[in-house]
């Protein structure tokens, strides 16, 4: 078995999860490994280490926000997802990210998101190393000038992760009649 098993299934998106600890502390970290898992209602996942700052704040608090990030916030986002808040106090604002106020959670998300979805902890299922963190969406933004017709319009530069300290964004759309 190959060490990294999983980057088999990369390149993916590659959002930015902010949360906040019970004390009102925000911190944010890269993430790879989520997904959407139910339509209506809106249900996703994110696979996080149980190491992670963010992984007890998302126990203390309950909130998130998940944050689709474009291409030209790359340096950022390596950096958010490469030192822990644990080591670096208030480090998505050192590494250049502006916060905006959320809708339904007191979890801030990233101004000029593409995308961001408001989340709550709904459950969890822990493995040896991750644990799959289940919550509930209950507010999703889509920037309208690049999300039409339920999709991210051809050009938007989504950031993908491929591996490492190389990332990449989407290619040309190919569309079947
Ligand atoms: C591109 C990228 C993707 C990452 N994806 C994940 C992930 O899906 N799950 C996870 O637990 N950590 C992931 N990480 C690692 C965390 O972002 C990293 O350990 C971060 O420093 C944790 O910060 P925190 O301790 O402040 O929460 C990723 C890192 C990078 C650079």
């Amino acid at each position: 078995m190959i060490k990294y098993a999983g980057r088999a299934m990369h390149p993916r998106p590659v959002s930015v999860i902010i949360s906040r600890s019970r004390s009102g502390n925000v911190n944010g970290c890269a993430v790879a490994w989520f997904m959407p898992v139910n339509v209506d209602p809106f249900i996703f996942a994110a696979s996080i280490s149980p190491k992670r700052l963010t992984y007890d704040y998302i126990r203390e608090s309950g909130e998130i926000t998940l944050n689709m990030v474009p291409l030209k916030m790359v340096e950022a986002v390596h950096r958010v997802g490469s030192l822990s808040g644990r080591d670096i106090v208030d480090k998505l604002t050192k590494f250049g990210f502006e916060l905006e106020p959320s809708l339904k959670v007191s979890v801030p998300h990233v101004k000029g998101a593409p995308a961001y979805i408001e989340g709550l902890l709904r459950s969890e299922l822990r493995f040896s190393d991750h644990s799959l963190m289940i919550f509930d969406g209950v507010h999703v933004y889509v920037d309208d000038k690049c999300f039409r017709d339920n999709m991210f319009s051809e050009g938007t530069e989504i950031l993908l992760h491929v591996g490492g300290n190389v990332y990449t964004k989407p290619g040309e759309y190919v569309k079947i009649d």
